[in-house]
């Protein structure tokens, strides 16, 4: 399972190598449509299958993402049109910070604000290696040169969840008892690696004061050898 997962992110890899000599891959990704969507597809188009495990999601990312923000557009949408969607910045909805897919894929990194550096690490960790090569994230994309914070600091739309948004997951490592969880079954089973080590939610060590650490799973073996 695992090895087919490691040789998905090869093949991506070499998409992002040719795009990398190429043009596109080279651009900052301030908008979905400038580079998420040449491995990820559109955000609109029907059937999308996750990337990170495989699970057919059912429908598309856009209509499971709104359902998720309770239909509140302007989580994710700014001005008065509907395109583009700008990654960190939106007009915030119902009492939501006003940053996009940040709220979600994005944690206070401290020093460094909130930023997308956990998920940027995520991407490095499975060979995608172009949001710090091409100097734009260099400062946070690779593990090695920067640490983010871990699996279970709640990202900012999880921690203040404005009003009338019910189903925002509601905990990073995923725990049930608090509600609505990360792992959404309309999507990808696995949830989200929010600190981009590799190891999903209660797999995860950074989760142990949590939850307790689920051992039989790939994650859990895995981050005994970390
Ligand atoms: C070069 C191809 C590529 C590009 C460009 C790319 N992704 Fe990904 N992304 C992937 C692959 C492959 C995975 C699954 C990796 C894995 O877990 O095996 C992934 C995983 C993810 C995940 C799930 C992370 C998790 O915790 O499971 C999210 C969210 C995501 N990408 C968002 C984005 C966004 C937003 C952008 C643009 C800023 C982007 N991606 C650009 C290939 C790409
Ligand atoms: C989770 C974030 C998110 C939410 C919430 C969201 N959208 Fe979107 N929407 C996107 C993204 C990303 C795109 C793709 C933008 C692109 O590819 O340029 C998009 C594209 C669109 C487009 C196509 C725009 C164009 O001209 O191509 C429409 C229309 C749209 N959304 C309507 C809505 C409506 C209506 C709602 C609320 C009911 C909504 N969206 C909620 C993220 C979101
Ligand atoms: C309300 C929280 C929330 C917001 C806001 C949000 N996301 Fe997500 N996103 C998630 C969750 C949770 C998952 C994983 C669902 C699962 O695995 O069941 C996810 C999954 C994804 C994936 C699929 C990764 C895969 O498995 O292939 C992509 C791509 C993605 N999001 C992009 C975006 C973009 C782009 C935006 C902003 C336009 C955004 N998201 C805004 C919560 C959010």
């Amino acid at each position: 399972m695992k090895a087919c997962l490691i040789f998905g992110g090869l093949l991506v890899l070499g998409t992002a190598i040719v795009l990398g000599i190429g043009v596109s891959d080279v651009a900052a990704y301030a908008e979905y449509a400038q580079g998420c969507h040449n491995c990820h597809g559109g955000f609109r188009t029907n059937n999308y299958s996750s990337l990170a495990d495989g699970q057919a999601w059912g429908g598309s990312m856009h209509s499971s993402h709104q359902d998720w923000l309770g239909g509140d557009c302007d989580g994710c949408h700014s001005g008065s049109g509907k395109s583009p969607v700008i990654l960190d910045v939106s007009d915030g909805g119902s009492g939501l910070a006003a940053i996009s897919c940040l709220g979600c894929h994005g944690r206070d990194e401290g020093g460094a604000g909130v930023t997308g550096a956990g998920l940027r690490q995520h991407h490095w960790s499975n060979f995608i290696t172009s949001c710090g090569n091409t100097g734009c994230h260099a400062d946070d994309s690779n593990p090695s040169v920067f640490t983010v914070v871990g699996e279970h600091v709640l990202p900012p739309y999880y921690a203040n969840p404005g009003t009338g948004h019910p189903d925002i997951p509601d905990h990073p490592c995923n725990l049930l008892s608090q509600g609505y969880p990360e792992d959404v079954a309309a999507a990808a089973l696995s949830g989200l690696d929010n600190d981009g080590d590799g190891v999903y939610d209660t797999g995860d060590l950074d989760c142990a004061g949590v939850v307790p650490i689920e051992t039989s799973t790939w994650g859990g073996i895995k981050a005994m050898f970390d």
